[in-house]
């Protein structure tokens, strides 16, 4: 038999598999998200998202202490405030939920860096990602004025980095300069940039109670069907000033990662959102799939050209790493 080619010699065995492979997964690339609530005591379970919790300020301080311990360095934030309405007020005041859990984090763990979402839909009594005009569209120009406000009360918190959710144009730009006028010009800005309208938010939306009261996002962000709009909103992030891209989500949209990490030299994030976390965490769970098909998932992220990773399961990844 003479076959020149053969593969399987460098499968042999975990060492060689080991030492040949090209993409590793490490806790260092994750950011974990966290939701915050007001109120005292409250530790409850999101029915959507197994093992996923919404914490009041002084619980979250014991899950951060689990967090840190298990070597994830990075958390994303995303407030629950107490009262909605039309204009997110709730998420530009100095006590506000966010602004309040960021000062007690920042204080109790320092190192832990502390990012936090910028958008108004958990704030506004309509959930929408701005401020409506009576026809019910998203004021692009107007909303950039409440992102600023809402960017600028994070970093006076003392938020390590802001993310800017909400896909109003102009926003990177309107921001950093909020940013570099009040003292912040070091904080830098996580765009998510290529932010498409997906189902796959379903459950984040139980979380965050969130869900627009009428109509949908797809004014606002992107159709799943585009590719090269995607190159379009990361480069307008870019020549904004824009520190980190994100795609979002993630696993249904690797062709956009791997574009986006092709196209571009800039540290790159990818958002495994909820939806995607809920529907392999129930497979898990009952048994149809074996938790390894976590990583596996995790890997085609990573594979794909994502530096960092956003994702419900950086808890789950950390203790299968060990
Ligand atoms: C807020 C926001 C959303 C997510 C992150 N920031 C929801 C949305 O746009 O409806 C989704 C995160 C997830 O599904 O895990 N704009
Ligand atoms: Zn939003």
């Amino acid at each position: 038999m003479e076959i020149l080619n053969r593969p399987r010699r460098l499968r042999k065995n975990e060492t060689i598999r080991s030492l040949i492979r090209e993409t590793k997964l490490s806790i260092e690339d994750f950011i974990y998200p966290i939701f915050v609530q007001e109120g005292t005591g409250i530790k409850e379970e999101i029915p959507s998202m197994e093992g996923i919790y919404r914490y009041s300020v002084d619980k979250v301080l014991k899950e951060i202490e689990e967090v840190e311990s298990l070597g994830i360095k990075a958390i994303l934030l995303f407030g629950i405030p107490e009262n909605k309405d039309e204009f997110g007020t709730e998420g530009y005041t100095e006590d506000g939920i966010i602004q309040r859990a960021v000062r007690e984090i920042k204080k109790v763990f320092p190192q832990m860096y502390v990012i936090t979402d910028v958008c108004m839909c958990e704030y506004t009594s309509h959930g929408h990602c701005g401020i409506l005009l009576e026809n019910g569209y998203v004021d692009n120009d107007k909303t950039l004025e409440y992102l600023g406000k809402i960017a600028l009360s994070h970093a006076r918190a003392g938020a390590d980095m802001v993310a800017p959710s909400d896909m109003m144009d102009g926003r990177i730009e309107y921001i950093r300069n909020c940013l570099d006028e009040n003292g912040f010009e070091t904080i830098p800005i996580m765009a998510y940039s290529a932010k498409y309208a997906s189902s796959f938010y379903g459950p984040f939306r139980d979380a965050a109670d969130s869900s627009p009261a009428f109509g949908d996002r797809k004014s606002y962000q992107m159709d799943p069907a585009n590719t090269d709009e995607a190159i379009r909103e990361i480069e307008l992030d870019i020549m904004e000033g824009a520190d980190i891209i994100m795609v979002k989500p993630a696993l249904s949209y690797l062709d956009i990662i791997r574009r986006s990490k092709d196209n571009f030299n800039m540290p790159l994030a990818a958002y495994n959102v909820s939806g995607e976390y809920s529907m392999l965490k129930l497979a898990v769970k009952e048994g149809l799939l074996d938790e390894t098909a976590i990583l596996e998932s995790l890997l085609s992220i990573k594979r794909a050209g994502a530096d960092i990773i956003i994702s419900y399961f950086a808890k789950d990844v950390a203790k299968m790493l060990k």
